[in-house]
């Protein structure tokens, strides 16, 4: 999750597309583009027309001498008026009744549809399933596993957000939702092509939103019936293994482990430290102070840096505090 790893996205972005699009990967990319290329060709097509002929008549109809006046002309012509009032017209009519089709479509999710759920957070997207599996951000050719799906089955996405607008945009799929505090917004896709695909936000959120990148991977109904029954429960792992696998879902977007600066501090070798806060206080990291601080970050903001955290208060099991704790721990 570095530069060179949106550059390279933004380059495998194009690949196998065309010069306006990435690859088509979903049964619905395929008619969004054929209606923008409709529109688009349209425009071109009007554009050069209109402006040809404003070119062509100013040089027609200018004025070569002074004092020269204007030759008598036709007033009104109803015949050309209708023409160029009905054409234009029919042509909204298609964009329109084509456009607005494919829209109701998008929003229409088939009743077997099979649910993911997605969840936005500043700055970083998880996703769980009804058979119990979670999975985090994950990045093409990064860490974490994103959006795991079968080819060739409708999805249902039911998005939430935990702090502001996000919006939920696979290019590939030609699918773009907010995530919208306080409510579920949905989406759908049917993927048609095995492989990676990449996941932005499209809502301005803040600091990191750039980086708020995941992807979708998209697997064979086998590959993903056995991707589904590997993906044990968190509590069979040793509570530090189940806190680093919950640290790179939930925590990895804005703190490293490596003593590197992120938008908050570097975890590593915290505990047993002594922070100095804002306002000029000092702090122990303990148990307690780490508990508080991924509940109630605002309680105590660490000198240098911003208050910029979502609380994690009632989204987080208590075991689940206590594997993240147990693992900031271990880590020196
Ligand atoms: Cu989340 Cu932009």
């Amino acid at each position: 999750m570095n530069l060179s790893a949106l550059l390279r996205a933004a380059a495998w972005l194009q690949q196998d597309g065309d010069y306006f699009f990435p690859v088509e990967a979903s049964t619905n990319a395929g008619e969004v583009d054929r209606i923008y290329y409709f529109i688009f060709w349209v425009s071109a097509v009007s554009f050069a027309l209109i402006v040809g002929a404003t070119i062509y008549f100013a040089i027609k109809y200018r004025r070569t001498k002074v004092g020269m006046n204007p030759e008598d002309s036709p007033h009104h012509s109803t015949s050309i008026e209708i023409v160029w009032s009905v054409i234009p017209t029919l042509f909204m009519i298609v964009m329109f009744k084509w456009g607005f089709d494919d829209y109701v479509d998008r929003r229409t999710p088939p009743g077997d549809a099979y649910q993911v759920n997605v969840h936005a957070q500043k700055w970083s997207w998880a996703y769980s399933y009804d058979e119990g599996a979670e999975t985090g951000m994950g990045w093409l050719g990064g860490e974490g596993e994103g959006l795991v799906v079968p080819v060739g089955v409708p999805i249902k996405l039911r998005i939430d957000s935990a702090d502001v607008l996000h919006s939920f945009s696979v290019p590939a799929f030609r699918i773009k939702m907010d995530a919208v505090p306080g409510r579920y917004t949905y989406a759908w896709f049917e993927a048609t092509k095995i492989g990676e695909y990449p996941v932005f936000c499209t809502e301005y959120c803040g600091t990191r939103h750039s980086r708020m990148l995941s992807k979708v991977q998209v697997l064979s109904q086998e590959d993903f019936d056995a991707w589904m029954k590997k993906q044990g429960n968190l509590a069979d792992l040793p509570p530090v293994e189940a806190g680093q696998k919950l640290f790179q879902r939930k925590c990895a977007s804005c703190h490293n482990m490596d003593g590197s600066k992120l938008i908050g501090p570097a975890l590593n070798g915290l505990y047993g430290k002594e922070e100095s806060l804002v306002g000029g206080a000092k702090v122990t990291v303990d148990d307690n102070y780490l508990r508080e601080s991924i509940l109630e970050p605002s309680a105590k903001i660490v000198e240098g840096y911003p208050d910029a955290m979502t609380p994690f208060a009632g989204q987080l099991s208590e075991d689940e505090i206590s594997w993240l704790i147990t693992y900031i721990k271990s880590v020196k």
